[in-house]
């Protein structure tokens, strides 16, 4: 596109104060700012300043939900049993048809991190970092089944070189060459929240962040990874979050159920410990599940009760969910799967007359998609129960916080690994912590043959 057809496009969208000081820019900025604008679609842009798209009535859509469908765990009416879903997951991994999707695209803002999320050092012993602690899960999992599981990880603009350059220094903390494949999930801009106009980082750079984690779906087609999937015919693809080192990756069980019952999307879920966990509430609205998110959720109806006084609404999503390929596959064929949702947020910016403005409030709107938009999308979907202390323990928040930090993760790393020690044998002192590589014991049964006589008196890494 020449200079003169990208200041046409520009006028025509009335975004022209973006080249507010394009005079004064060097040929490399200029090269820089017209990437950023080139690659706007701005009848998109449009429509969603003009809210064209606007937000569903979440307190109409809440106050008909229903809990899910679900496998819960401790019931007697289940469709299937867990054994028969190990047996079948475990079938389907053999066969090889399983790939894994980690999103680790988010700036980590709460932790007040100042690296990729995926760097944390997180072990309560051993310090292994989130990418080290949830890539030996992966190749426990592989080689307990004798496998190679591709791992596709997502990075954003924010997370992609340096993340690249972590893993590589670490060799992949043993993945091979050809199990990883990085891809950059694609930005949106923000806009100012009164005019809808465009707003600039720097002078030769616009406000872009990240677009949200639903960017999977169009960055996982764009960057190869589909048709790598595709070429080693990997049927389903698990998909997690980078925060959470309890994340079962690769579950047979889980896998099991979803093929089971035929799903082309399924997802766990925990039974939530509050009514206001800042958790995706999992409903069933007309017959069609779906997630409403927790800053949707009017908080009269998330604090609806049974007659048992347990919550009606008590499926918490913990973002794990299984996909399968073919789903993805027509999911991203259409332009439109999944909507966007605006988010009001503060955003540092150069003002035309060349101030910068730091807002100590919301004074722009930032555009994200999200995965669990495709559940609607899906045909028999289904949800999982899991008890969080095998499966969940998101690090969000900065130490001091009182959940979702990296001292209660830590704990729940702790008590999980005690009991599954426990459970093998081990004898361990009250309060000592302990902590074991699923690269070590994949279950206690392995673990039983490998664990100390005596008793575990002092932190103990198990590796
Ligand atoms: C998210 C879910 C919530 C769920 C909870 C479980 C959303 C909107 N909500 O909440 O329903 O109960 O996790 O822990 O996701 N990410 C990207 N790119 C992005 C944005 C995020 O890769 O553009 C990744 C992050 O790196 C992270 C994950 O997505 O691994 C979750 O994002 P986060 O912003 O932490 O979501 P939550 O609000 O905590």
């Amino acid at each position: 596109m020449t200079h003169e057809e990208l200041v046409a496009r520009l006028e025509e969208a009335g975004q022209q104060q973006t080249l507010a000081f394009w005079d004064d820019l060097n040929a490399g900025q200029r090269s820089r700012l017209s990437a950023q604008l080139e690659a706007i679609d701005f009848e998109l842009l449009n429509q969603l300043v003009q809210g064209e798209d606007a937000a569903p009535d979440w307190a109409a859509l809440a106050a008909k939900a229903q809990p899910p469908r679900a496998i819960r765990l401790d019931s007697t009416d289940n469709e299937f049993s867990p054994m028969e879903a190990v047996a079948r997951g475990e079938q389907a991994l053999r066969e090889g048809q399983l790939g894994l999707i980690l999103v680790a695209g988010g700036q980590g803002t709460r932790l007040g991190f100042d690296h990729p999320k995926g760097m944390f050092p997180l072990g309560p012993v051993s310090q292994r970092t989130l990418f080290q602690i949830l890539i030996e899960r992966l190749r426990a999992v592989a080689k307990r089944y004798g496998v190679s599981i591709p791992m596709y990880l997502m990075t954003s603009p924010a997370t992609h070189d340096e993340t690249v350059s972590y893993l590589e220094k670490h060799d992949r903390f043993g993945l091979n060459k050809d199990e990883l494949q990085i891809f950059c999930q694609g930005v949106m801009p923000a806009v100012d929240a009164g005019t809808g106009k465009l707003l600039l980082a720097e002078r030769d750079s616009l406000a872009l962040s990240p677009d949200g984690h639903g960017g999977t779906l169009a960055a996982f087609v764009k960057e190869g990874c589909m048709a790598d999937a595709q070429q080693r015919n990997i049927e389903h693809l698990f998909y997690c979050h980078i925060d959470n080192p309890l994340a079962q990756i690769c579950d047979p069980q889980m896998i099991g159920y979803h093929l089971l019952s035929g799903s082309e999307m399924t997802s766990q879920v925990v039974k939530k410990r509050a009514a206001d966990e800042k958790v995706g509430n999992v409903v069933t609205i007309d017959g069609v599940t779906q997630i409403i998110e927790y800053s949707d959720l009017p908080p009269e109806f998330g604090a609806k009760t049974q007659s048992d006084g347990s919550l009606k609404l008590w499926a918490g999503s913990i973002g794990v969910h299984t996909f399968r390929r073919s789903f993805l596959e027509r999911a991203a064929e259409r332009k439109n799967s999944l909507p966007f949702h605006r988010a009001l947020k503060a955003v540092p910016h150069i003002a035309t007359d060349g101030s910068e403005v730091k807002p100590t409030s919301p004074n722009a709107i930032k555009f994200e998609r999200f995965i669990f938009d495709l559940l609607p999308l899906a045909k028999n979907a289904i949800v999982i129960e899991v008890d969080a202390a095998d499966a969940f323990a998101p690090v969000k928040n900065a130490d001091g916080e009182p959940t979702d930090s990296p001292t209660t993760a830590k704990a729940a790393m702790v008590a999980r690994d005690a009991r599954l020690l426990r459970e093998a044998g081990a004898k361990i002192a009250e309060g000592v912590a302990v902590e074991a590589s699923p690269l070590w014991a994949f279950d206690s049964a392995e673990a039983a043959s490998k664990c100390p006589d005596h008793e575990i008196t002092e932190a103990k890494y198990f590796s």
